[in-house]
This record gives C-alpha cells, structure tokens and sequence, in this order.
C-alpha cells in the first residue's frame, strides 16, 4: 500500500489531523491498535478552549457538540469552604464548551471517509530520516504501507515515540504523588459551573457531561486501587471536601464508571525527526486541573496539519521546519499553567504547613486581584 500520510493512533489528535488532511485532498491512513468501541470507552475530560471549537467547526465535525454542549462563561474555584467566582465572559470576553472527550472522539469518527486500519498490531516505523514506511499486522497478515510522511499520535504509551532512539529526544517530566478517582453518574450537575475545590482531605471536582450527566473527582494516593471504593465512600469523601451548601445539594447515585488516573507532567523535545512528527500525548501530557489534554492535541494537530499540507501540496517545507519550535511553545505555556492549576489546588503530603499557606495565600491573591483573575481566566479559556 502506499499513501501519503501514516497517522498511528485514533485518539482525537490522530482523527483531527485524519480529517483536516482528508479536507484538503491529503490522502491518509490511520492505524489504531485497540477498535473503535474499544477507543469510544475511554472515559476522559470534557472542557473544549473555543480554538478547539472552532476546529472541530472547521472540520466539519461540530454539529453534535453545539446542539448538545454546554457553554460555560465560567468556574468556580474553592478553598477550604470559600468560594471564588471566575467570570470568563467578563475577564476575558470568552468561553468554553463542556463536552466529552468521548464524544469529540465519535463525531471525528464519524465522518472520517479515509482508511483506518482498527486492531492494527505490532505497528512498526521504519525509515523515517530516509522513505518512511510502515508496517504492521492483521488478523495474522503483515502489511506494509509506504508514505511521504508518519504522523506519531498514538498517546504516551505508543510506539511513535519509543522507535526513536534516547539520544535523539530529551524528556522533562514531574510525577505526581497522587491520582484522582472518577466517578460517572446519571444525575444533574450539582451546580451549573465546575467547581474546582481544595480541602485539606485533598482536591475534588464537580464537573458535567449534560443536564443528566456528571462526573466527579477526588484526589487519592498515587498507589490507590479503585475496587477500595465503594460508590458510598466516593460520595461521602466528595462531600466532605465540598462547602456545605453544595455538599447538601449533591445528588449521588450508582457509578457507571469509576477509574483512577495518575498525574503527570511530560515533555518530549523536539516533536520532528525526519519525517516523522509526534503530536498529542504522544508529545506531552499534562495533569487534568487545566482541562488542556484534548486541547493541547487539537492545537498540535492544527500546526501539523497545515504543515503537511503546505509540504505535500506545495512543496514548501516551512510549516514542517517550525513546527516542533512553533508548537512547543504553546505546549510549555499549557504546561505552567496545568501545573500551577495543580499546585494551587491538591494537597502535597511533602511541603507541610509551609506549602499550605502559601496555597492560601495565592487564593488569597486571587480573591483580591481582578488581574491575578484574568491572568487564570485567560490561560484556562485558552491562549492564541
Ligand atoms: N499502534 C497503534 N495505535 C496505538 C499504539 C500502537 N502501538 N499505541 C497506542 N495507540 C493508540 C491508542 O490505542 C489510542 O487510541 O493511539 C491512540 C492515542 O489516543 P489518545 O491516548 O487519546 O491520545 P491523543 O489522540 O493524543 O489525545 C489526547 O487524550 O489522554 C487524553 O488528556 C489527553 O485529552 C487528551 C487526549
Ligand atoms: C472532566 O469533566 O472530566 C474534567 C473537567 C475539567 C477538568 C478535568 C476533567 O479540568
């Protein structure tokens, strides 16, 4: 086989760069390891930055979310038991749009009319400094696909990534000491923002899938294990990390998932050898409290695919030269913040009284200062 544009991966970064190629007359195949029902039960975040929206906007792919997500023009943040209001629409004069990763995820499927390859195994890239090829196996064939370019968005697992050697890429990386435990449940939001809450006990979330749907989150230790709670341990621990008055407005109900996920910061630099690019979690991952994950991806597909498009159609090489300088830049500036979003909010058993008040004090801070707001605002909504 041969075409233009191997993309590993069908997460959301791979079938954005699918379909933003597929619009311009790039021909391109996606391989993906797991199958599609497989990838459509993953459960993750839901806070599309509206460059995300527009995005999916421009790829066609926006119908669903603007008939069916919730526009949010703010979020509440709150520490131990005080409430901080954080206006978008005044701060900044944005919003964002509260719909599910998952459902991100089926749209893009759902209109893809290029190949992709499911329970695609033992993917292997060859050549990239030279004429990339792929190869991989199916149903016990082994195929290979021959192409100008190889586009690595097959997550931080993936083999994109790990097929380069060592000394060819650098990494920076903070892991967390703790995860958090999700829970997702068929009843209304507790409130009509998300709540981003810091309690002694740790941090929790409230955040929402639709009218009916919520998913929340409390911060567990790093080597927690998920069949430990019951779904009333999860409510009652919820509870207690909430102000009271939202605490008694809850509505709690049996899980329809519950997992833990580890946090983690991670960089890989650069994100171009030859001609094989990385590009989502295959590139970095972020802790959750930012809500930048998906964004992150989708804006590194946007660079990438003008790049290729740019390479392929008019043979000029500047997008893919500046891509890896270009999108990193975006990707470290995500990186503080999420960071920082994470340091305000979850307990750090290791910094002690010290690291506590100066978490108080920088809520504090935020409180009192209409610019420490709008500096927050500005980064959750999204940066250009
Ligand atoms: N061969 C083929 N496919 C692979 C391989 C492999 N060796 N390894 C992993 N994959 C697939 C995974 O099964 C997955 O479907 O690559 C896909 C990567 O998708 P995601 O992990 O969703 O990553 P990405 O598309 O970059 O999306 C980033 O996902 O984890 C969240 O917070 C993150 O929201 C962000 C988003
Ligand atoms: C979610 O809804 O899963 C979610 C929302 C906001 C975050 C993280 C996760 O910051």
């Amino acid at each position: 086989m041969r075409t233009q544009v191997v993309i590993i991966g069908a997460g959301p970064a791979g079938l954005a760069l699918g379909r933003l190629l597929e619009q311009a007359g790039v021909d391109a195949i996606i391989l993906e390891r797991k199958s599609a029902p497989y990838v459509l039960g993953r459960i993750r975040a839901g806070v599309l930055e509206w460059g995300s929206v527009e995005l999916l906007d421009r790829a066609g792919a926006g119908a669903r979310m603007h008939a069916e997500g919730l526009v949010h023009h703010g979020t509440a943040l709150s520490f131990d038991g005080d409430r901080l209001h954080i206006d978008f629409t005044d701060l900044v004069g944005k919003q964002v749009m509260v719909y599910g990763q998952t459902e991100v995820t089926r749209d893009l499927m759902d209109i893809r009319q290029g190949t992709t390859i499911y329970e695609a195994e033992d993917v292997q890239l060859h050549d990239f400094d030279g004429k990339p090829w792929v190869s991989y196996s199916k149903d016990g064939t082994s195929h290979r696909i021959d192409c100008d370019f190889i586009a690595g968005c097959d997550g931080y697992h993936g083999v994109s990534r790990a097929s380069l050697p060592a000394s060819a890429v650098s990494t920076f990386e903070r892991v967390y000491p703790f995860g958090w435990l999700g829970v997702l449940v068929d009843k209304p939001p507790v409130d009509p923002e998300l709540i981003y809450a810091h309690h002694e006990r740790g941090f929790a979330l409230c955040s929402q899938r639709s009218p009916t749907r919520s998913r929340y989150y409390v911060q567990v230790a790093a080597d927690e294990k998920v069949e430990a709670w019951s779904d009333t341990r999860f409510w009652d621990e919820l509870r207690r990390r909430l102000d009271p008055q939202t605490a008694e407005r809850l509505e709690t109900g049996p899980s329809i998932e519950k997992s833990i996920a580890p946090l983690r910061s991670f960089v890989a630099e650069p994100l171009r050898f030859g001609k094989l690019f990385l590009a989502g979690d295959a590139a970095h991952i972020v802790p959750p409290t930012g809500a930048k994950g998906l964004n992150l991806a989708l804006g590194d597909v946007a660079l990438l695919g003008s790049a290729l498009i740019e390479a392929l159609q008019e043979g000029s090489t500047a997008g893919v030269d500046s891509y890896s300088v270009r999108a990193l830049e975006r990707i470290w500036k995500a990186e503080r913040f999420s960071w920082w979003m994470t340091s305000l909010l979850h307990v750090f058993p290791e910094t002690g009284g010290f690291g506590r008040r100066i978490q108080r004090a920088e809520f504090d801070y935020l409180m009192g200062s209409r610019a420490a707001r709008q500096s927050l605002a500005e980064n959750y909504v999204g940066l250009p």
